[in-house]
């Protein structure tokens, strides 16, 4: 089977063609991603108007560099899939549109894809896991611990309450005047800066439940800033490192508790997986790695540039509910707001 796959909910404008394996998981025959951070830096996030115009001026020409770059004709697909929520109205209207014009033209089945539960399958086009896992997913927009049972089938065990994990990230950055994205510039001053300077707060940290909540911890950031007066590179460093050392500590927490809750109603999971931008982080990554070895539990993490938004893992979705017959009408509506647990319920109810 072949699926193009088509991402446009936030600041990426990704299409991408994936195949099956015989055996399992999955093939990325082409993943063109085309990034508008640079049209959003100046203003120091996302701006909804001009992502929407930016997806519209280049998603025609990512469709055909990704069919080319696969060696794949239209006739050759066997479904498309979009992204049709969770993120930004307007760049989801033009992605979702342009995958069901295709669908359509071709006469092809529609899969209206959740970015999230696209993350969520992530590990099995990389690495063929079974179900049931548990999933990390960490990015600029959320931060949640997802148990996996099976496609569209998905409980949340805990959320953040506040911001998200890159939020709290991009917020940071910006007080040390840092670039955006902040992760990868906080990660990259944090390999040089001393993380025990500042003992920052670890909210949530060994609370019962799953949720999260960072808003303390970046408001105790501001405030160590604000106390501090012009910072000179090293303070910088330090921050970050300080920073960067509380969220590793918060996130480790917990998916331990995550975990607990999780086996009480589905047993031991086949892995832990993690997905979202942030789960590019180095640090997370290892103080992941470390407590999946505590209790012998595998740790995948896909490569980075298919945590973040891409094609790929939206094609896979696809591909996934595709090989279900969970297939989409034309009508299927663009959900800026769209949590995965409501996933489970209307493909329970066989209406996906
Ligand atoms: O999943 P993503 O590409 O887009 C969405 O938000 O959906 O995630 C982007 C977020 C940004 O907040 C960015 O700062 C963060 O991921 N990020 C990182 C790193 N790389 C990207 N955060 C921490 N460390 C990183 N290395
Ligand atoms: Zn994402």
């Amino acid at each position: 089977m072949r699926v193009l796959g088509i991402e446009t909910t936030c600041d990426e404008t990704a299409v991408a063609v994936v195949a099956n394996r015989l055996g399992g998981g999955g093939e990325i025959l082409s993943n063109e991603v085309m990034s508008q951070i640079a049209q959003h830096a100046a203003y120091g996030g996302v701006v909804p108007e001009i992502a929407a115009r930016a997806h519209i001026d280049v998603l025609d020409r990512l469709i055909t560099r990704a069919l080319e770059h696969a060696k794949v004709g239209v006739g050759d697909l066997d479904a498309v899939a979009a992204s049709a929520g969770p993120g930004l109205i307007g760049g989801i209207l033009i992605g979702l549109t342009a995958g069901k014009a295709m669908a359509l033209a071709l006469g092809k089945p529609f899969v209206a894809v959740n970015h999230l539960e696209a993350h969520a399958l992530t590990a099995r086009l990389t690495d063929h896991l079974d179900f049931p896992y548990v999933a990390l997913l960490v990015s600029g927009g959320h931060t949640q611990i997802v148990a996996v049972d099976g496609v569209g089938k998905y409980r949340r065990l805990g959320s953040t309450v506040d911001d998200a994990a890159g939020e709290a990230f991009d917020k940071v950055a910006k007080m040390l005047g840092l670039a955006y994205p902040g992760g990868p510039e906080i990660e990259r001053l944090a390999n040089e800066g001393d993380p025990r300077r500042f003992d920052f707060p670890r909210p949530m940290l060994g609370r019962a439940g799953a949720d999260f909540s960072l808003s303390g911890l970046k408001t105790a950031v501001r405030q160590e800033i604000l106390r501090m007066g012009p910072l000179s590179e090293t303070d910088v460093k330090d921050l970050a490192a300080s920073f960067q050392a509380a969220i590793v500590d918060v996130v480790v927490d917990r998916v331990r508790s995550g975990l607990w809750i999780f086996s009480e109603t589905f047993g031991r999971p086949t892995g832990l997986v993690i997905g979202g931008g942030v789960g590019a982080n180095g640090a997370i990554r290892r103080a992941l790695t470390r407590l999946c070895g505590e209790s012998g539990l595998r740790f995948v993490s896909p490569p980075p540039e298919l945590c973040s938004d891409n094609g790929a893992i939206v094609a896979w979705a696809g591909l996934e509910r595709h090989a279900l017959g969970l297939h989409d009408d034309l009508s299927a509506a663009a959900r800026p707001r769209w949590p995965l647990d409501a996933i489970a319920s209307e493909t329970h109810h066989g209406k996906a």
